[in-house]
């Protein structure tokens, strides 16, 4: 496993991979703070391809001037460690100015789907993250890029991203990994006490009581998020910032439900510490490469 700074080592060591030995790549983008979450990528990456490149780099310009930038978990030792055990070919771990050069001007902005949910309370992070992929995407130039379900929103950002500018890189999601509680990992966890941890597991609790309700035959939109909002409103410690219905697809608010997939997502505070997660209704699977479209 080799531990990459520099753009320029980065793209020669994936064009050499590419053109040399005919090899794919797989990459899967993070931000560090590694937990199983992240592992559950990187070993599928591992189990589709023949070389892996895991980045870590914590990305400004997706968090907002207010935001935990500063402050978000880094430990590139702990993470190394922990790759090299899934026997990762390379970390890409670059500084800001190796990403951002002085004079820097140049964003990525993928309309529509990027402007609801996280989008409309985190405006720019979505610019911020499709500005990014797209630098990673141009040096590595992967076969194959990783992402987690828990960040259902990116996941369409990305797979409209990818469509639109012709990147040559399938994009593979995957379900989201859950403590045992059903709190799911995040490195913002980090961030919570001990009772806010045991408090922030009613979310799962709340998605997975709608999801039993939409069993039961539930298609009444409205009624679902009143039903996760009433569950979560409950725990003293939560304060609710959204609890939203859509079309698991376009991202369209949902009234009433018929047989497409549906997003039910939230946005939680615990303290300060903000959360998300989301759960996917009416699930299918498809795709040649057995990972799932919706989950
Ligand atoms: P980060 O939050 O580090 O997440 C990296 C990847 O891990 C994302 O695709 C995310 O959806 C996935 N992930 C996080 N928690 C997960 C969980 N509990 N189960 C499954 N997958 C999980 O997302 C980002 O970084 C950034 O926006 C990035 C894409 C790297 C661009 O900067």
């Amino acid at each position: 496993m080799e531990i990459i700074n520099r753009t320029q080592r980065m793209r020669s060591v994936c064009r050499k991979v590419r053109r040399d030995q005919e090899k794919t790549i797989g990459l899967v983008p993070t931000m560090g703070a590694l937990h199983e979450g992240h592992l559950s990528l990187v070993r599928e990456a591992r189990r589709m391809c023949d070389t892996v490149v895991v980045s870590i780099f914590v990305n400004p310009k997706q968090f907002a001037p207010a935001e935990d930038f500063q402050t978000y978990p880094r430990d590139l030792t702990k993470d190394t460690m922990l790759l090299a055990d899934y026997n990762v070919d390379y970390i890409f771990a670059p500084a800001v100015e190796e990403i951002y050069p002085k004079g820097f001007s140049t964003h990525v902005e993928v309309e529509g789907i990027s402007d609801q949910l996280e989008g409309a309370a985190r405006p720019g992070h979505f610019r911020g993250v499709a500005t990014v992929l797209t630098i990673l995407f141009n040096i590595i130039r992967p076969d194959f890029a990783y992402f987690g379900q828990k960040d259902a929103q990116q996941t369409l950002v990305v797979r409209k991203l990818v469509r639109d500018l012709a990147f040559d890189t399938e994009v593979v999601v995957l379900p989201t990994v859950r403590e045992e509680s059903g709190l799911a990992f995040s490195s913002r966890n980090a961030y919570l006490s001990e009772d806010d941890r045991r408090a922030a597991a009613v979310l799962y609790r709340a998605l997975a009581h709608a999801e039993s309700a939409y069993g039961e035959g539930e298609r009444n939109g409205r009624k679902l998020a009143e039903l996760v909002r009433a569950d979560i409103e409950r725990e003293p410690a939560a304060r609710v910032e959204y609890v939203s219905v859509n079309d698991a697809d376009t991202l369209a608010p949902l009234e009433r439900l018929d047989d497409r997939p549906v997003l039910v997502s939230l946005a939680v505070r615990f303290g300060k510490t903000r959360l998300i997660d989301n759960i996917l209704l009416n699930r299918t699977r498809t795709g040649k490469t057995g990972a799932l479209t919706s989950v």
